[in-house]
């Protein structure tokens, strides 16, 4: 790789340093998913082209911009992505409608995450989270160290009262041979697999979600991941706001402790749980073409990245992260 970046306005800064993770107070969270028309017309319109990537998530489109839709439109892609999982926008311009309008689709669906490790473009902010891997900069693989597998299956940053929802991730480079697609799995699919007998047991669970997660530790330290750690507990089974599901709301990078069991027993039932939602019965592999602009739940789908492409390749990808309502419980009597 010696070539120029396609979007060096994008490259990641991180003027001010590392911040200390914090937590929005807790507020009653904005659903769009639930205004949005269920026929969904501005993005079934005519001329589009709508597939499933697999029956139990994720759709493909082509022939809609998102940054043509109104408020409507932009409701119904938070329904579609609650019911699908993960919505593939193919040939899209939002790489290049600036970051403002960028900044105002997404806010959209609620107030911004601001991540506090992640570069972000410079003249920008932390509401930007850029991905980024060369030969210099490093990869995944260069961030976690060796590792058998770099599957590192999650949801990102649920250790705070409300939680990530509708998300943002676009392309602006690929590695040129290939690699660094994304993985996602459905938590509703991954509930629904479940017997009755055994769901039973989880509905009364909680996990401990902390900001100490792999990756933190990994960039800032564990003394200091640990020492500025903001926590929050969730039910494991949580009732989809937007969809009414049950879905399996487990976070192998960041909720580790089940609430009252002992050590030996949380490893064992999230064991179970973390290699079950890897299932390719319910989960799918998007890959990156030039234009594409993924936008899933967190609270219906879990991601894994997949640093598959060489050290010397660039993959240079933006993410922003709204944030949605606190995770509710699914009520015994539902
Ligand atoms: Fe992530």
């Amino acid at each position: 790789m010696s070539s120029e970046p396609l979007y060096p306005n994008y490259l990641p800064t991180r003027p001010d340093g590392y911040a200390t993770p914090t937590a929005l107070p807790p507020f009653a969270g904005d659903e769009p998913g639930l205004r949005a028309d269920p026929a969904k017309p501005s993005l079934l319109a005519k001329g589009a082209s709508v597939s499933c990537i697999t029956p139990r998530i994720g759709t493909e489109i082509r022939g809609v911009q998102i940054s043509q839709l109104g408020k409507e439109g932009l409701d119904e892609i938070a329904l579609l992505a609650a019911e699908r999982g993960v919505v593939v926008f193919r040939e899209q311009d939002f790489a290049d409608v600036g970051f403002d309008r960028q900044r105002e689709i997404v806010k959209h669906y609620g107030p911004l995450h601001l991540h506090p490790t992640m570069g972000y473009p410079e003249g920008t902010g932390p509401e930007f989270h850029v991905v980024y891997a060369d030969e210099k900069a490093g990869n995944l693989r260069t961030l976690l160290g060796a590792r058998t597998t770099y599957d590192l299956w999650h949801i990102d940053q649920t250790f705070t009262p409300n939680v990530p929802s509708t998300t943002f991730f676009w392309v602006l480079e690929s590695p040129k041979a290939g690699g660094g697609d994304t993985a996602f799995t459905s938590l509703t699919a991954a509930y629904e697999a479940l017997s009755p007998a055994f769901r039973e047991t989880l509905h009364s669970l909680k996990l401990l979600h902390t900001s100490a997660s792999e990756g933190e530790v990994r960039r800032v330290g564990a003394e200091r991941a640990l020492a500025e750690a903001i926590n929050a507990t969730h039910p494991l089974v949580i009732k989809h706001p937007v969809t009414g599901k049950p879905a399996l709301f487990v976070n192998p990078t960041i909720a580790r402790q089940v609430e009252g069991f002992l050590p030996e027993e949380s490893q064992n039932l999230l064991s179970f749980l973390h290699n079950h939602i890897r299932s390719l019965d319910f989960s799918c592999r998007v890959r990156w073409e030039p234009g594409t602009v993924v936008i899933w739940d967190q609270r219906s789908a879990g991601h894994s990245a997949v640093p598959d492409f060489e050290d010397n390749e660039r993959r240079h990808m933006v993410r922003m992260i709204s944030y949605g309502s606190q995770p509710a419980p699914v009520s015994l009597s539902e």
